[in-house]
């Protein structure tokens, strides 16, 4: 093991508490958490055995009172609020491990960006597919080219349940699509150039927050003539489901056909003769214990290793593997994506640039978001 870290904490509901506890069992210490709603943090302080640490209602006030202790900081406040609680501590020069989305909206995502700059090493962002074993050996059997050149590619977010009554979320293509966007972006190496979506509400959902609807398509090319599709819904009744198939012109590529929840991950290569190729692999989800977020038997290695690599990076300034820069460009597939349900399923063209004012005034001319 390396250094052992110091953590602040903003943003201890659900994931914040899933964050802590992750750190915690590595090794490392949470020297002080916050969040703006004071009953979370007695909660988290009490669940957690957290009761003589520092504790803080405002960012701003954590950076203040407790920065100088800290190696790093965790953040998985309100989406809404993810952006305002961030900047103190990037300003600050604290590396910050921030959950999706970068902020709620287009606009805000852009003037953070332009905020805080381009780095490499300033912000890890909560994708965690981004390490996950089971996605990171289908990206490298991908990329050794045993499918052949990609036709299509479906990637499959479907939850068990409603988000908790405490959540926020701006609409469900926004909140749920991120996910699959970067994955779709990482799994391509390409950035979509048209977008079509639609919003459902199927039979039997009720929810506790408004967002639109429980189901949603999303359709998408690429410039080198990938047909996409993401498959977002709360609804999948037999567990948290996570599937992505990849056709190409000599194979297939399938990760997580629903095998049970928890249950297996298979990574299946299919060649073209039907018989599965020898690299094909199975791994095994979390199997916990107790009360835990649906997500997180499926996810519990990949957010456990991203934060390992986190620490990593910290400590060697090198680059982290997910960052503003990365979920700018799923938030720009995303905001697509949600107009175009709002709309009708108007398609949407979309491009992306290394120049951050270009990118801004190409999305402006898009219809996707408004002048300053
Ligand atoms: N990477 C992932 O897989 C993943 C999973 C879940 C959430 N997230 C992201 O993390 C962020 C937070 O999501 P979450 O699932 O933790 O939401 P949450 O609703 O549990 O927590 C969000 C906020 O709600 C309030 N809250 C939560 N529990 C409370 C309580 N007991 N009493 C009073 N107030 C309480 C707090 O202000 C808290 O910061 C969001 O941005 C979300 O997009 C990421």
């Amino acid at each position: 093991m390396g250094k052992r870290f110091n953590y602040g904490v903003y943003g201890v509901g659900r994931i914040g508490k899933v964050h802590v506890s992750i750190v915690q069992k590595q090794g490392h210490k949470i020297i002080a958490i916050g969040d703006d709603v004071q009953a979370a943090v007695l909660a988290a302080q009490e669940e957690l055995d957290l009761a003589s640490i520092k504790t803080f209602n405002n960012a701003e006030d954590m950076v203040r009172g407790a920065a100088h202790e800290m190696d790093a900081v965790i953040i998985a406040s309100h989406t809404k609020d993810h952006a305002k609680d961030a900047l103190p501590f990037v300003k600050a020069e604290i590396p910050v491990y921030l959950e999706k989305p970068l902020t709620d909206g287009l606009k805000e995502a852009f003037d953070f960006v332009e905020a805080i700059g381009r780095d490499e090493n300033l912000i890890q962002i909560g994708l965690q597919r981004r390490f996950d074993p089971p996605l990171l050996h289908a990206k490298a059997l991908l990329d050794s080219g045993l499918i052949g050149a990609i036709r299509e590619i479906r990637c499959i977010l479907r939850d068990q349940y409603p988000p908790p009554p405490t959540y926020s979320s701006r609409g469900l293509i926004i909140d749920m699509g991120i996910h699959v966007a970067d994955e779709a972006i990482f799994f391509l190496s390409e950035f979509p150039n048209e977008v079509w979506a639609s919003v459902h509400h199927t039979k039997g959902y009720n929810s506790p927050i408004d967002e639109g609807g429980d189901t949603a398509f999303v359709t998408f090319t690429t410039p080198s003539n990938i047909l996409g599709r993401l498959d977002l819904s709360r609804t999948h009744s037999s567990g948290y489901n996570n599937e992505t198939y990849i056709i190409g012109t000599e194979g297939t590529l399938q990760v997580g056909r629903f095998a049970g929840y928890p249950g297996p991950i298979y990574v299946e290569l299919w060649k073209s003769d039907g018989t599965q190729h020898s690299s094909s692999k199975s791994f095994e989800m979390s199997y916990l214990k107790g009360d835990y977020p649906e997500f997180l038997p499926r996810f519990d290695k990949a957010y456990r290793n991203a934060h390992r690599q986190f620490r990593d990076v910290v400590e060697t300034s090198k680059s982290f593997a997910v960052t503003q820069n990365h979920v700018l460009d799923a938030q720009v597939f995303v905001e697509a994506a949600h107009r175009s349900a709002q709309d009708n399923g108007l398609h949407y063209k979309i491009r992306r640039f290394d120049d951050l004012q270009q990118y801004k005034m190409t999305c402006i001319a898009s219809n996707l978001m408004d002048c300053d």
